[in-house]
């Protein structure tokens, strides 16, 4: 294995820590299910544009390359190497503040956070039999959900195109193809294993085997962010008496981008801010202050339609869930204000 060129114009964090000297010490390891840096690298390597570059193939993949994951982590979290991660799910510690009261501003509200199940390795070195495994166990804890989060598990395998396209239409569904997943091996013997489970009303949801092997979602319209909290600790609770996720004591919960470590959450509005979104400058201003970043209408990698973005945190890692919640409210309670003033 030779050391990767990246063009010129790559500013990848990958590009950026992979020195050829890290490269030399990492290039012959392989972590406990024998996750090679090759793979961990290849996303990044076959996409010069990527921010990040790296996937982590297993939990062990975080010690193992630890030369060129904890810089990469440092970078996008703020979290330094000494660090120690803190969880703070016991109990809906956040205080709202009342953001949007006429309703004006904010479209909707999600928040989802990534687990996977302890003993398995993560998407990108999963084997399709252990991958089934963890559909099937993923999918019986799901089925008996009580109360309001009940609901059924949809195989992506069995769903029609039409209903695809909807679910994904409507933000409640992952898009297929995406091309970092697909270099990095995520996406190997798509659609077998993957699938979604949501609710009646569509206001709690789960995709499996998709980035993390499960991504637990609470969402609705409006902007009442305590509410879609409280069912996603609702949620959390139940799945955590039956299922048992990677954890680490530094790094928190393990997820296979090291953007989404620690928390795993990203909480989100969608928000019209047509007269900021023309303010670049000032629009960036306030989400940098705050922590948070910005996408388009439909996720990662896509672009604002109608001047409405998706506002969520950025770090992941070294904050706490209800300092997420916090971030987040400030940030889009300054959004509003500066495009109240306009
Ligand atoms: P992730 O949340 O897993 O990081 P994406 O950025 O791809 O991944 O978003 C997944 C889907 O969730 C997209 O369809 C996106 O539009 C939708 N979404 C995100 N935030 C919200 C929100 N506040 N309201 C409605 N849909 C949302
Ligand atoms: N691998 C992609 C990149 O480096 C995405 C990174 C963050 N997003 C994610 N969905 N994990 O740009």
């Amino acid at each position: 294995m030779c050391y990767p060129k990246f063009p010129e114009e790559c500013t990848s964090l990958l590009s950026k820590y992979l020195t050829p000297e890290v490269f030399d010490v990492l290039k012959d390891k392989r972590t406990s299910t024998g996750f090679t840096l090759n793979q961990a690298i290849r996303s990044g390597v076959e996409h010069p544009d990527s921010g990040i570059g790296v996937y982590a193939g297993d939990a062990d993949s975080y010690p193992t390359f630890a030369p060129l994951m904890d810089p990469i982590i440092e970078e996008y979290h703020g979290f330094k190497p000494h660090s120690c991660h803190k969880i703070n799910l016991k109990s809906n510690h956040f205080i709202p503040k009342i953001l949007d009261p006429e309703g004006k501003y904010i479209l909707s509200t999600r928040i989802r956070v990534g687990r996977n199940l302890k003993g398995y390795p993560l998407g990108p070195g999963i084997s399709r039999e252990q991958r089934l495994e963890v559909a099937q166990k993923v999918r019986q804890v799901l089925t008996v959900l009580p109360d309001d989060l009940s609901g059924m598990f949809y195989p992506l395998s069995e769903m029609e195109a039409s209903i695809k396209r909807s679910l994904i239409k409507d933000h409640f569904l992952f898009k297929e193809g995406d091309r970092f997943l697909e270099a990095a091996g995520v996406n190997r013997h798509w659609p077998e294993g993957r699938g979604i489970f949501h609710n009646k009303d569509k206001n709690f949801l789960v995709w499996v085997n998709e980035e993390d092997q499960l991504r637990i979602i609470s969402m609705e319209k409006g902007g009442d962010i305590s509410s879609v909290y409280a069912r996603l600790l609702k949620a959390l609770r139940h799945l955590e008496t039956t299922l048992e996720f990677e954890f680490d004591e530094r790094l928190g919960y393990i997820t296979s981008c090291p953007t989404n470590l620690g928390t795993a959450m990203r909480a989100s509005v969608h928000i019209a801010l047509p007269k900021l979104g023309e303010r670049k400058k000032q629009f960036h201003r306030i989400t940098k202050k705050h922590h948070l970043q910005i996408r388009g209408i439909h996720g990662e990698h896509s672009t604002s339609k109608e001047g409405i973005y998706d506002i969520s945190n950025k770090r992941r890692l070294g904050v706490t869930e209800p300092q997420i919640l916090h971030d987040l409210t400030e940030g889009v309670y300054a959004l509003i204000h500066a495009e109240k003033q306009i």
